[in-house]
């Protein structure tokens, strides 16, 4: 496969500051022969600059959970792009599901944060699913559609491939319910089709597409045998270096 592959860990609020050094150490200490697979870790915001030091020069690249898309001013508790981009992070996590239902991100956020993050140059992975009952209702496709094209709305052809795409169907986010290889694979096809009519095929194709929501050990090997799945965003299972580990060398 053409497609950057990509492993990624959402520590999301979790780890004490010695806790998130033992786990990046012991990362870098047994992450062995990963080939061009690239490890993208996202420790809680306070840890991230010295995480990226402790992972210069090594296999493990760093990113924030979230960020403000204004570049400066009053709002208090917040973290602009430019300060992301000092910490040393690469990557920003953008419209996570608990962004998106907890604290009521939008559409328009996700896409204003994801202007600013290109901005800035950082890789933004944009995380995009549907709710239980917006699947049993059979609006899956209508969601995904509705997220992804507001993501990119007023995104050029160019800076598009420099972005990254999460499915992350929030029923299976923390349940231990995965969705199957073949639903998650329904989804990842619709979001290539969709960045093909946006934009068009070589586009498409060019853009990694992860899976995330319960990705264990033991069901990683048949998602991962999925044409159009190109890695996977772990929450619970990334806090342990094993099971991290154990994920992102499957073959
Ligand atoms: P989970 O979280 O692996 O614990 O389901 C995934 C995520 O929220 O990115």
């Amino acid at each position: 496969m053409s497609r950057k592959e990509i492993f990624a860990g959402n520590w999301k609020m979790n780890k004490t500051y010695s806790g998130a050094v033992e786990l990046v150490r012991e990362l870098l200490n047994n992450l062995t022969d990963i080939g061009n697979r690239e490890v993208v870790i996202f420790p809680p915001s306070p840890y991230v600059k010295d995480m990226a030091a402790i992972c210069e020069n090594s296999p493990i690249k760093v990113g924030m959970q979230n960020m403000h898309y204004e570049k400066a001013g009053a709002f208090t508790g917040e973290v602009s792009p430019e300060m992301v981009k000092d910490t040393g992070a690469s990557y920003i996590l953008i419209g996570h599901s608990e962004r998106r239902h907890i604290f009521g991100e939008t559409d328009e956020d996700v896409n204003r944060k994801v202007k600013a993050a290109l901005e800035y140059d950082l890789i933004p992975m944009i995380c995009v699913g549907e709710l239980l009952d917006q699947r049993e209702k059979g609006h899956t496709d209508d969601v995904i559609k509705k997220q992804v094209e507001a993501a990119l709305e007023g995104i050029s052809g160019d800076d598009v491939l420099k972005v990254v795409f999460a499915y992350e169907p929030v029923w299976a986010i923390g349940t231990g319910k995965v969705a199957t290889p073949d639903m998650a694979g329904e989804v990842h096809s619709l979001i290539r089709k969709l960045l093909s009519g946006i934009f068009n095929d070589e586009i498409s194709i060019s853009i990694p597409v992860l899976y995330g929501g319960s990705v264990k050990p033991d069901n990683i090997k048949g998602l991962y045998k999925i044409d159009d799945i190109d890695g996977v965003l772990v929450g619970g299972a990334s806090l342990s270096a094993d099971s991290f580990i154990d994920i992102i060398s499957v073959k």
